[in-house]
């Protein structure tokens, strides 16, 4: 059995779906303070924090788990810089928690969602995963210093881990009905389906004037249903007696703010609202990262990397949602 951390959010649904698929008995701990209930059926669902530390020794006494896939966490990298006592208590302290109850009940593999938000301003593109670590923001430090105790971890106790730094999110599944609701919505392909739908007025581009091939950002999207499959191989490389290791997951092509907003339109058939903004302080121009590594070493290959099949995925999910 695999415990999954945040298994009722965004990406950690999609994550319970495809290891049920691939055979694993899956156990879900979240505090639904931003998952959703109906994201996770009742009856694998634990209500609970990770600061629980009764609560925790409880679920591993009583369940013969395996491995845990550790996806809780705040996520909002702006907050973030306003409230950093919350984000390191959240996503570093509570991790130190599942981590010691992890050792007690001597269950010894992990994958951790990590982030390329560890690296900061890019020195090198694509981004590997020697890139030099300077996170811009309490978020991004937290799940490097998760990072530095999960090796601490496995020197010490020889709990080995996956950390698997994704990039962005996005997509939704094509069959069920799960899909992203973040509150408040930060990422920007939910903000411009919001903006076709008329759910917000207009979509603010922050600047125009980098030096990409139209002038705005360039991200790497991943589509959610593969970042998934990457879970499925990361807990099997563990099982498999695999030594730990961090892994990039990104599809490896870098997609504008525009192209993004023209592949909404298009899909949608309606038409964005655009201004122009300035840009924001720690935006890098391009965000684009090499998963070489977890293609080589997991298999991973992304079945769904074309941005019209992630944003056309999202706008079935977003209109079932919220229209
Ligand atoms: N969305 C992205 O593009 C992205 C990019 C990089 C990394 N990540 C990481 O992936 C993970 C999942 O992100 P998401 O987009 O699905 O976010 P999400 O907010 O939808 O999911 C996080 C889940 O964790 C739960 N949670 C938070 N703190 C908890 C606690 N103390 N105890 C129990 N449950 C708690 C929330 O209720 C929520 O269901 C996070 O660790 C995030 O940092 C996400």
């Amino acid at each position: 059995m695999i415990l999954v951390t945040g298994g009722a959010g965004y990406i950690g649904s999609h994550v319970v779906l495809a290891l049920q698929a691939a055979g694993f008995g899956v156990l879900v701990l979240d505090n639904l303070s931003h998952g959703h209930r109906e994201f996770v059926p009742p009856e694998i669902l634990q209500t609970m924090d990770l600061e629980d530390r009764a609560g925790l020794a409880r679920l591993f006494a009583e369940h013969p788990i395996e491995a845990v896939v550790h996806m809780a966490a705040f996520i909002e990298v702006g907050e973030s810089v306003r409230k950093p006592d919350v984000y390191y208590r959240n996503n570093v302290y509570g991790t130190l928690c599942l981590l010691e109850a992890m050792v007690a009940a001597e269950v010894r593999a992990l994958v951790f969602s990590s982030t390329c938000a560890i690296y900061g301003e890019p020195q090198a593109l694509p981004l590997t995963e020697e890139h030099p670590q300077h996170p811009l923001s309490p978020y991004g430090a937290g799940k490097m210093t998760v990072e530095r105790i999960l090796g601490d971890f496995d020197a010490a106790y020889a709990l080995r881990s996956v950390a698997f730094r994704y990039f962005n999110a996005a997509g939704a599944h094509p069959e069920v009905r799960i899909g992203e609701d973040h509150r408040p919505e930060s990422h920007l392909i939910p903000l411009v389906l919001d903006a076709a739908m008329g759910r917000r007025s207009l979509i603010t581009i922050f600047g125009e004037d980098y030096s990409t091939p139209d002038g705005t950002c360039v991200r790497d999207y991943i589509h959610v249903c593969d970042l998934a499959d990457s879970h499925v191989l990361g807990v099997k490389y563990l099982l498999g007696g695999g030594a730990s290791n961090a892994f990039n997951l990104g599809n490896g092509n870098g997609f504008s703010v525009r192209e993004v907003i023209e592949t909404v339109e298009r899909v949608s058939g309606r038409q964005v609202t655009i201004q122009v903004g300035a840009r924001r302080p720690g935006d890098p121009a391009v965000l684009v990262g090499s998963s070489a590594r977890a293609r080589q070493l997991l298999g991973w290959t992304p079945r769904f990397d074309s941005l019209e099949t992630i944003v056309s995925t999202a706008w079935d999910w977003h209109q079932y949602r919220f229209e």
